[in-house]
């Protein structure tokens, strides 16, 4: 997928074993508000059925997207995924590149059978709000999660079919 501006050329590609560092310190400084993130990115890159998107522009790593997949154990097994990390160098948004990095993010787990995109973002961060709402998410009313450092989180999601 390519940025459709006149934005220098930016592509969206699947992680690989030597972009872990990257990502593990682009969430270090991104989330350092909420708790460890370098150790939980580290953690959740070595789960099962966790995927990794880099966004690169110039040839120049300018973000990364984790997804988990889960499968229900009910009749119809429908397959869900959840959005666990997006993040962009700050000298670069609000181009259009985080649109690029979500829709390809869901584009990845349309292709695994996934019925919709769930994800969490803290109430405080309004900017990730504007962002998921202007992509179609909703706000899902009711569950209290928390992060680590015991900031409350929202849960929006989005169907994908
Ligand atoms: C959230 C994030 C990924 C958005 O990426 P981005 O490339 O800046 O977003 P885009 O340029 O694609 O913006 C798409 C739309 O989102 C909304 N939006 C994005 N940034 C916004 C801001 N600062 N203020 C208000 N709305 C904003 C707007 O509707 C925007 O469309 P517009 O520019 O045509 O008005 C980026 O801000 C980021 O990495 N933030 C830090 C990490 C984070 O908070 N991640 C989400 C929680 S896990």
């Amino acid at each position: 997928m390519v940025v459709p501006s006149s934005a220098p050329a930016a592509i969206c590609r699947p992680g690989r074993d030597d972009d872990r560092q990257y990502m593990i310190e682009l969430a270090g400084k991104t989330f350092v508000d909420f708790g460890d993130y370098r150790a939980i990115i580290d953690q959740w890159l070595d789960a099962p059925r966790v995927g990794s998107l880099l966004l690169v522009q110039d040839g120049v790593r300018q973000g990364f997207a984790l997804v988990a997949l889960s499968r229900g154990i009910g009749f119809w097994r429908s397959v869900s995924a959840e959005l666990v990390a997006i993040a962009l160098e700050p000298d670069v948004h609000r181009r259009g590149l985080g649109t690029l990095l979500l829709s390809a993010a869901e584009d990845g787990a349309r292709r695994c059978e996934a019925q919709e995109m769930r994800l969490h973002t803290a109430n405080e961060n309004r900017i990730a709000q504007a962002f998921f709402t202007s992509a179609g998410y909703r706000l899902r009313e009711g569950r209290a999660t928390y992060y680590p450092n015991g900031q409350s989180a929202l849960e929006f999601r989005r169907a994908l079919r």
